[in-house]
């Protein structure tokens, strides 16, 4: 899993003001391109990291992308978070479905956390149907391709700035 910028490194004044947002993957994604496109659609992980840092930019914000297909390390970048993000973009993948551990480091944290899925879940099996997730996610996006992924990047930077926090 990538790790974060270095919270060692001093940031200027300017980089300490920017709202800082993690884009955080679940599992399966790594694969994306390859795995089953006509569910999940052509793009890259690498393609959406390097689309969302551009919207990024365009929007004031600074954004760090992780992905893993570990539990234990998702539920790391999930508490690691509080103390560096203002927010988070998260596409839990299979766990969605399946894991109380992920929903209680979600409510653990206290940064707004938006919940998005590539494929329609609704559309799909039902085990798909039900998220342990949702409930504790400020709101979801699903549907939408990696579009999903700039709807919910755009939704969550005017949760945060309307919230007032810019500094963590
Ligand atoms: C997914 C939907 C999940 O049901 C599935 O297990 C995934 C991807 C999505 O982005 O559509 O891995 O989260």
């Amino acid at each position: 899993m990538r790790s974060p910028q270095s919270k060692d490194a001093p940031l200027s004044e300017e980089e300490d003001e920017k709202m800082k947002i993690l884009i955080l993957h679940g599992p399966n994604l790594n694969l994306l391109g390859a795995r089953e496109p006509e569910v999940y659609g052509s793009m890259t992980l690498d393609g959406i990291n390097e689309k969302m840092v551009l919207l990024g930019k365009e929007l004031g914000a600074e954004i760090t992308c992780m992905q893993s297909n570990h539990e234990g390390a998702l539920i790391d970048a999930l508490h690691d978070a509080r103390t560096w993000a203002n927010g988070v973009v998260f596409n839990p993948g299979g766990y969605t479905h399946t894991s109380v551990s992920l929903r209680d480091a979600i409510s653990a944290i206290v940064i707004p956390v938006i919940e998005v899925h590539l494929s329609n879940v609704y559309a799909r099996e039902e085990f798909r149907h039900k998220s342990l997730v949702s409930a504790v996610c400020k709101g979801k996006v699903s549907g939408f391709g990696w579009h999903s992924y700039e709807l919910g990047l755009r939704g969550l930077i005017d949760i945060i700035s309307a919230l007032g926090i810019i500094k963590v």
